[in-house]
């Protein structure tokens, strides 16, 4: 449960009334209450209406929206303004305003332009953010604290390099140690003096790969450091009520794993573009649940257009339904919409919002989410705090996102996201719950762990790893893995390094394949079409289960398996195809008992979560054409109250959820 003060599932939208005359703000209330809603956020971007200079506070016109929503029985997500500092605290301290890469300060007329490692802009922000708590950290109706909005920009300015040094003085203690993890005897790159240290600025070549990573893990902690300091002020005053910033799926700016702990809550925005394939926004959800392996809280959507996409179409309709249903299945407690009264002007003028500039009466999104609204207040706490069941794993690891993908690499065409999607995607379509880790989590609730380009591996990664296969494991490791320690600098002897011994193989070479190039594979695991990256693999104990046929590896093994302990090590030294995928997984999965929870047609997407010893099972049509869905049992579907048995139709983009039929 989110909040026990707020024991139903969580439906609301940002909520900006500072764009409208009071006069709306009654009407607003009765249209959010019309719309089935229980919450709202309120105070993201309110800072300058808020603390309009440097001593001059106005807390009356956000005491009248409190009570108005309080009033309309509404509970409140309560926001610090700090993603956008008043232009009159930017002009007073400059050195707020962020730097870029090349040197250049970004200027205010827009949000996010802050230094997180300004001390006049971190000052600005625990007052704020102490006022508000203060102020309303009590009040029976605020449910939530969400501070800030989507950190994560990058900046280069005098301050971060100072800031730099210091975390790197904490991180390596000494010069020598600081030169050795980033190997700076080459290009002359040696240091002699902290001072020296910078950022990794625009330069004209190639940056040093070990301070490239590390800066990126200091910008990450530098902006956790402005989400503690608030969080600690807003703790004193507001004990009881949970706390959250909203975070942005698979973001490369923060390492979600660090913050996790840190947030009572895990928010997140989710903006699929359109027509994006249904088991991307499953992966994200996917991810986000994983952080703390909780219910999360889906923060924003739009109810229909994004105006920061290329091109700004409708979601069709239906679709929003569809999407939150399988937000809710992949285990949200709660779903907020980015905004609820589209602005008359401003930057976001063109995105929707719940109630559009044609009035809410006559919209059809309006209407779309009000009758999604009254289908998740019927289930009240049914489906809350109800877990998922996972039994596959697939390791996310930020360090080796930024380490494979940043230049010189070893092929720009590689994308750490789309090969984690890639064995997403092949057990979404097995319809196989997954849950993400992190490569140091521990691992014996799976059955079977999958790295994909798990590029660095430190000894602690290479003992859990080893400890999961010998006490019966079924690890899954892919090429572009073990290549290089924990400040990226290369393992010696053949890859995978630290992990050779227990996969029973080393790598000599490494055969990235250029656009579309394809190589061919096969053995007793079928045929296999390979591309994207072929591994020269040499055997050491283990058994090739695919050989390439093709290539510049032609004759050596593809795909490779280690017995260990009780256990399974397998290599995939290359993309295999979607189906050689599918089956090669499927043939693991099954002597593993990894099943799914109903066997479905194709596109149809089947989740399962358990409260109080009972499964909740979401069916989601993701097609264009009505599906025949096989219930072996009676079940009752707890979105109509029907009761099934048999084959049931179920049309395009219409969902299911089944449960007992006690229920
Ligand atoms: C982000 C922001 C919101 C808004 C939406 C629009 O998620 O948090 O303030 O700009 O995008 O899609
Ligand atoms: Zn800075």
């Amino acid at each position: 449960m989110l909040n026990p003060r707020l024991p139903a599932i969580w439906y609301g939208a940002d909520y900006n009334p500072e764009q409208w005359p009071e006069a709306v703000w009654a009407e607003d209330v009765r249209l959010i209450q019309r719309a089935a809603m229980n919450c709202a956020t309120i105070g993201v971007f309110s800072w300058v209406l808020l603390q309009p200079g440097p001593d001059r506070w106005d807390f009356g016109w956000f005491d009248r929206v409190i009570e108005g929503l309080a009033g309309g029985g509404l509970s409140v997500i309560l926001a610090t303004p700090t993603a956008a500092p008043p232009a009159w605290l930017c002009r007073a301290h400059p050195e707020i305003l962020p730097v870029d890469a090349g040197g250049r300060r970004l200027w205010w007329g827009s949000r996010r332009h802050y230094c997180p490692n300004s001390p006049a802009y971190r000052e600005a922000a625990r007052e704020i953010a102490c006022r508000l708590a203060e102020r309303y950290g009590a009040h029976p109706s605020v449910v939530l604290w969400h501070i800030d909005n989507e950190y994560g920009k990058v900046c280069y300015c005098d301050q971060c390099a100072t800031a730099f040094r210091s975390w790197l003085q904490d991180r390596y203690g000494s010069l020598p140690a600081l030169n050795d993890a980033w190997r700076t005897a080459f290009w002359s790159q040696a240091y002699d003096d902290w001072e020296e240290i910078l950022p990794p600025r625009a330069t004209p070549s190639f940056h040093n790969p070990g301070q490239v990573l590390d800066f990126r893990r200091f910008v990450s902690d530098s902006y956790l450091g402005c989400f503690l300091e608030q969080k600690a002020v807003i703790r004193d005053h507001s004990p009881q009520v949970p706390v959250t910033t909203n975070f942005m799926g698979w973001f490369k700016g923060a390492d979600y794993w660090s913050w996790a702990p840190h947030l009572d809550v895990i928010s997140w925005d989710s903006y699929p573009p359109p027509g994006a394939p249904p088991y991307l926004p499953a992966a994200w959800h996917d991810l986000m649940r994983s952080l703390k392996r909780q219910p999360f809280l889906l923060m924003e959507q739009s109810p229909s257009q994004v105006n920061w996409m290329p091109c700004n179409r409708p979601h069709p309709p239906g679709a929003l339904r569809l999407q939150s249903m399988q937000t809710l299945a992949r285990g949200a407690d709660g779903i907020c919409y980015f905004q609820f009264r589209q602005s008359s002007g401003g930057p976001e003028q063109f995105h929707a919002g719940i109630v559009p500039h044609a009035g809410a009466e006559r919209s059809r999104v309006f209407a779309e989410v009000a009758e999604l609204g009254a289908q998740l207040h019927s289930l009240g706490s049914r489906t809350t705090g109800a877990e998922i069941r996972a039994r596959v794993a697939i390791v996310f690891d930020w360090a080796s996102w930024w380490a494979m993908e940043q230049p010189p690499m070893i092929t720009a065409e590689l994308s750490y996201r789309e090969e984690i999607l890639r064995y997403y995607r092949a057990f979404w379509s097995l319809n196989v719950a997954v849950d993400f880790v992190r490569p140091t989590d521990p691992l014996d609730r799976y059955a079977m762990v999958v790295a994909p380009v798990l590029r660095i591996v430190t000894e602690e990664i290479a003992g859990n790893f080893e400890r999961f296969v010998r006490g019966g494991g079924a690890l899954l490791l892919t090429f572009g893995s073990g290549l290089t320690d924990g400040n990226d600098r290369a393992h010696l002897g053949g890859y995978p390094g630290l992990l050779r011994e227990l996969f029973g193989i080393w790598i000599e070479e490494l055969d990235p394949l250029c656009d579309d190039a394809a190589e061919q594979a096969g053995g007793t695991v079928g045929e296999c079409t390979c591309r994207r990256w072929c591994d020269a693999i040499h055997l050491e104990g283990a058994t090739a289960l695919a050989t390439y046929r093709s290539g510049f590896c032609a004759g050596l093994p593809a795909i490779t398996e280690h017995r260990c302990g009780e256990g399974k090590a397998l290599y995939i030294g290359t993309a295999p195809d979607d189906a050689a995928l599918a089956a090669l997984l499927a043939g693991y999965a099954a002597p593993l008992d990894i099943t799914a929870p109903l066997q479905v047609p194709s596109g149809v997407e089947a989740v399962q979560r358990w409260s109080g010893g009972q499964p909740l099972t979401w069916v989601l049509n993701h097609t264009r054409d009505e599906a025949t869905i096989r219930l072996p049992e009676p079940v009752r579907d707890l979105l109509t109250g029907r009761d099934l048995a048999g084959d049931v139709q179920l049309a395009s983009q219409d969902a299911l959820l089944l449960g007992s039929l006690e229920d």
